[in-house]
């Protein structure tokens, strides 16, 4: 079995025919054999299509790749995001021991103190009322207007760490473009009393843009002027100029560096959100959580080591089985927001066609990333997970403690999210179906009827991850986990995961659509383009 190729995983995964069930009848090992720690976390990965030749195999095939010369080119501060000529260097961003580091000539570490410490500042500043706006009012409210990578990573951990807040101040996010967001946002708010964050590290965002335009109307129509602006707008960018521009005080910009990429910001000062909702304490833990992942993903030897075990599970599906989606299932009401993360995280990085050096991939990449918590789908897409001709392989995610007193219900989540993974696993054959509904008192011919509807295939994959508890430790933990993962699958397809081209097409095409909108000629375009234009205009001018 020594040798595959990524090429050869379909002819692998064919060849395999394992039946998940019987494994687990056969081999009572099979559950200790497939799993590992990490930082606190356990994943069992028993529940996969996998056995010890093909589990051997897919190890050779990471033993074989670039994996190792790759990661040290990253943590070297080699620019590996070739496409853009940029260092991949967020992992520094979480270092303890961050004095000395330099990139370039830069003095990272320092910078990189100095910005902790600017948000240590500024969070004690706020939490303690000392903070006051133009009419001499105390801030009682933020607004985070940012999207993508600036918005997505502090939304989540906000919202997952909700039972840490201690923040007197309210948070506020607006991302998108639509008005509604902002508006809906503004509406109770008194520009008095609220401070306005830019997270943008183009500060070119066309949505971070409008959105911060429309802010600082609010403000100046609220009798604001310039030093009041500069009073309650503060950015986080590496563009100084136009957030200079824009009327943001040079003291009032906190750096975002040309190494970190939008969806890996959250170590840096795009995670000021986070700090302010849990105190910096608390933040502090998150990054140690993260760090403490590094250490593991660095240091692990490859058989071992979570983030490529994940990756390399992924790829089997992908390359193997030809699977195209990837669920991530949160049994945890306050880690909803992570599916809508990590689908940055894998997307943007991996959704690609061409390798490295540019020529066109012979396979697929990035799944479909998809989900939301449990238990809420068993009652809406599981029924697709059990029963649908589809493999989607999914990954279940369980705090073991809860932050609520609510012991029962939190044994009640657990038993679900344990259910569902075997229930995955091992399915529901005919003879089972038939026996059940014999059981419940049917006659045999109603009996044979309906059993064929309650079948289950089984043999569907599934990873579970434990986490003792969701801190701020075990999140930054957790998220360093899918950063790795989503590394190691980038290296072994041969792909930058580290730019993003693609999303730029629409953009650029949306300028003259605009314009079009505007009423200037739109007769270069496409026919169904111009009949949405012209239907937009009818509509607007009724
Ligand atoms: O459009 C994609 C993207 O460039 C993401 O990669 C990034 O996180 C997001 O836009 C926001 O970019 P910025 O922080 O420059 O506003």
């Amino acid at each position: 079995m020594s040798g595959v190729t990524l090429g050869g995983l379909a002819a692998l995964a064919r060849q395999q025919q394992l039946s998940l069930r019987q494994a687990f009848a056969t081999d009572p090992a099979r559950a200790s054999r497939y799993r590992s720690s990490a930082c606190g976390i356990t994943l069992d990965y028993s529940k996969n299509l996998i056995d010890e030749s093909s589990w051997q195999a897919l190890q050779q095939l990471a033993a074989a790749s670039p994996l190792k010369q790759q990661l040290n080119a990253m943590l070297a501060g080699d620019k590996i995001n070739h496409t853009e000529q940029r260092a991949v260097w967020h992992m520094m961003l979480r270092k303890s021991q961050v004095a000395g580091l330099s990139l370039d000539g830069e003095a990272v570490g320092e910078a990189i103190l100095d910005c902790r410490n600017k948000m240590t500042a500024l969070v004690n500043q706020l939490h303690q009322g000392q903070y006051t706006g133009y009419s001499g009012e105390r801030i009682t409210d933020v607004i985070w207007v940012g999207i993508g990578g600036s918005l997505l990573g502090p939304q989540m951990a906000v919202e997952a760490l909700t039972p840490y807040h201690i923040s007197p101040v309210r948070l506020h996010f607006a991302g998108n473009i639509d008005g509604a967001v902002v508006s809906d946002v503004m509406k109770p708010l008194r520009p008095q009393s609220t401070l306005v964050f830019v997270a943008s590290k183009s500060f070119g965002t066309e949505e971070t843009k409008q959105n911060a335009l429309a802010l600082r109307q609010w403000f100046t129509d609220n009798g604001a002027d310039s030093s009041a602006i500069a009073r309650h707008f503060w950015a986080t960018s590496s563009n100084i100029k136009a957030a200079a521009d824009f009327g943001i005080v040079p003291e009032h910009i906190l750096p975002m560096w040309d190494w970190v990429g939008g969806r890996y910001s959250l170590w840096s000062a795009i995670g000021l959100p986070v700090a302010l909702m849990i105190g910096n304490a608390q933040f502090a833990q998150l990054l140690k959580g993260a760090e403490a992942m590094d250490e593991h993903f660095i240091s692990a030897p490859l058989s071992d080591n979570m983030p490529l075990t994940l990756a390399l599970l992924g790829i089997w599906y992908i390359n193997g089985f030809g699977c195209q989606a990837q669920a991530l299932l949160p049994y945890s009401h306050y880690l909803r927001l992570l599916p809508s993360y990590v689908q940055q995280l894998d997307m943007e990085s991996n959704g690609k066609a061409v390798d490295a050096a540019g020529a066109p991939l012979p396979y697929a990449t990035a799944p479909v990333i998809w989900g939301d918590a449990g238990t809420n789908g068993q009652h809406a897409y599981h029924q697709l997970l059990h029963q649908s001709a589809l493999t989607v392989p999914a990954d279940f995610i369980l705090p073991l403690n809860a932050a609520h007193t609510l012991s029962d219900q939190h044994q009640r989540l657990a038993a679900h999210c344990f259910a569902q993974t075997q229930a995955l696993m091992q399915g529901k054959t005919l003879a089972e179906a038939s026996a059940e509904c014999m059981a419940a008192g049917m006659s045999q011919q109603d009996a044979q009827a309906l059993a064929p509807h309650k079948v289950s295939p089984g043999n569907k994959p599934s990873n579970t991850l434990l986490l003792p508890e969701l801190s701020p430790y075990y999140l930054g933990a957790l998220i360093a986990l899918y950063e790795h993962k989503v590394f190691c699958q980038g290296v072994l397809w041969g792909i930058n995961s580290f730019d993003q081209w693609g999303v730029e097409l629409g953009k650029q095409l949306s300028g003259p659509i605009y314009q079009a909108l505007a009423g200037k000629d739109a007769t270069a375009l496409d026919s169904s383009t111009q009949a949405l234009i012209a239907a937009f205009l009818q509509q607007k001018k009724s």
